[in-house]
């Protein structure tokens, strides 16, 4: 078994920049959960199959394969053998793919590989349920978050970067949404776990943050001997 981090939190948080960054600072493989049920959410979109179609979804669930391979240290999403991770990042994808994270036989889908890549090797990986339901037994976890405000402003930051025009209202509304879904929803709904460390980085700096971290995690690894 490997060293497990586990860092979970709301949309927005920054948990994919701190965890690929805090990855790349202790050598560890990045695993964002999240990535995966966006490659789900893909398939549904290509095959025009609603969210709310619970038997349609769960039919399609086992006619899809997700798997993950790495490149230059980045994670690829394989979606049936095709790398679909450049589509995985679109508005619609992560809606889709909060609304049929919901469905159980979703959830099922994804639950072997992700808890496989941590049997193998020392990993930081990042979602709603890591701490509480895939790695119960991770020597940290972290609860990462910051005020609705603050995630929807980085968002429309990060889109406007990419030239992609942002309307903060509506991502603010957008991310209200998606917090009710992901924490409210029957199974492994998002909450911190109870030995999970809570940082609130609505006032912190990333290098703040991953800091924070590696000291967190350098401290487990000395209790550890
Ligand atoms: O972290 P993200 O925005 O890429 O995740 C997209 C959606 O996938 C999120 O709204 C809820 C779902 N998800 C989940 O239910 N469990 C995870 N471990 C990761 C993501």
């Amino acid at each position: 078994m490997g060293f497990n981090i586990a860092i979970d939190g709301p949309a927005g948080a920054g948990k994919s920049t701190i965890a690929r960054r805090a990855a790349e600072e202790l050598g560890f493989v990045y695993v964002d959960t999240g990535a995966m049920y966006r490659a789900i959410a893909v398939y549904l979109l290509q095959k025009g199959i609603p969210p709310e179609e619970k038997e349609q979804v769960e039919a399609a669930v086992k006619e899809i394969q997700v798997s993950i391979a790495y490149e230059e240290g980045e994670q690829q999403v394989l979606l049936n053998g095709e790398n679909v991770t450049s589509w995985l990042r679109r508005e619609e994808v992560g809606r889709m793919a909060s609304s049929v994270s919901a469905i159980p036989a979703v959830r099922q889908a994804l639950f072997e590989l992700q808890r496989s890549l941590a049997e193998k090797e020392d990993v930081i990986m990042d979602g709603r349920d890591i701490g509480t339901a895939i790695l119960p037994n991770a020597e940290l976890k972290i609860y990462l978050t910051a005020s609705v405000e603050t995630r929807a402003r980085r968002r429309c930051l990060e889109l406007s970067q990419k030239g992609e025009e942002a309307d903060l209202a509506e991502v603010e509304k957008d991310i209200r949404e998606r917090d009710e879904r992901d924490m409210n929803r029957e199974t492994a709904p998002l909450r911190q776990a109870p030995d999970a460390i809570y940082l609130d980085t609505s006032h912190m700096t990333i290098e703040e943050v991953v800091g924070k971290i590696k000291t967190l995690c350098q401290r487990r690894r000395q209790c550890e001997g």
